[in-house]
């Protein structure tokens, strides 16, 4: 990896090091969509469990999970992991449950060791001054995430996404609006839209 690359790994490092509190009490906020997604994802989450970019955060069921690895690029964030339980926040007291430092480019695991990889609101956060550059860091990190997944296996992305309209002003304005925001440390995410992202994984096969 080139030395600007680990700087700006260090960037989104540090930026979610410092919010663990106030990211894990903001999930409080959006509990419609974790509901949701609690729901329509606990028939694939089984077996051996990767969380790639998990913020220590298990948002989903894993009563037919056999274990569960919660992995961030963050070490702050995975140090007392919690899960939500009745809309509060709960510390994991679960054998099945442990924790690695992991960076999504470079996952520390063989290929086809999961059932299940679950890539949580972590891709629009792989963000980077260019536009360009977060399509490929988007395809880098999707191909390193398949990679680990086993053959018969499930790969769950969970994402925000801008309609047509507003994410082609993003786009415009995105490179400006990051050089300011990466001025007060704060690496401005880069959100894909729907269609794009549609196409973008059946171009994949997935
Ligand atoms: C918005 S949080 C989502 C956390 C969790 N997946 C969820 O849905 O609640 C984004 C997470 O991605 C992690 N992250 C950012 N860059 C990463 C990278 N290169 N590799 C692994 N995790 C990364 C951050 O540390 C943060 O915990």
């Amino acid at each position: 990896m080139s030395i600007s690359a680990t700087k700006k790994i260090a960037k989104q490092k540090a930026y979610f090091s410092g919010s663990v509190k106030n990211y894990r009490r903001s999930m409080l906020m959006h509990l419609t969509p974790i509901k949701h997604f609690y729901r329509l994802s606990s028939k694939y989450i089984k077996g051996e469990v990767l969380d790639v970019g998990s913020g220590g955060l298990i948002t989903y069921d894993i009563a037919k999970a056999k274990s569960v690895l919660l992995t961030d690029i963050s070490e702050d964030l995975i140090r007392s992991p919690q899960k939500i339980v009745n809309d509060r926040l709960e510390f994991v007291n679960d054998d099945r449950a442990k924790t690695k430092v992991a960076n999504v480019f470079k996952l520390p695991f063989k290929k086809s060791s999961f059932d299940t990889v679950l890539v949580l609101s972590v891709l629009h956060h792989l963000s980077l001054p260019k536009v360009a550059s977060n399509y490929r860091n988007l395809d880098n990190a999707l191909k390193e995430s398949y990679r680990v997944v086993k053959p018969k296996g499930y790969l769950l992305i969970w994402e925000s996404c801008l309609s047509i309209l507003i994410s082609r002003i993003y786009k415009f304005f995105y490179e400006v609006t990051y050089s300011f925001f990466i001025k007060f440390n704060k690496p401005l995410p880069y959100f894909f839209f729907s269609s794009g992202r549609i196409k973008f994984f059946e171009g994949k096969r997935f």
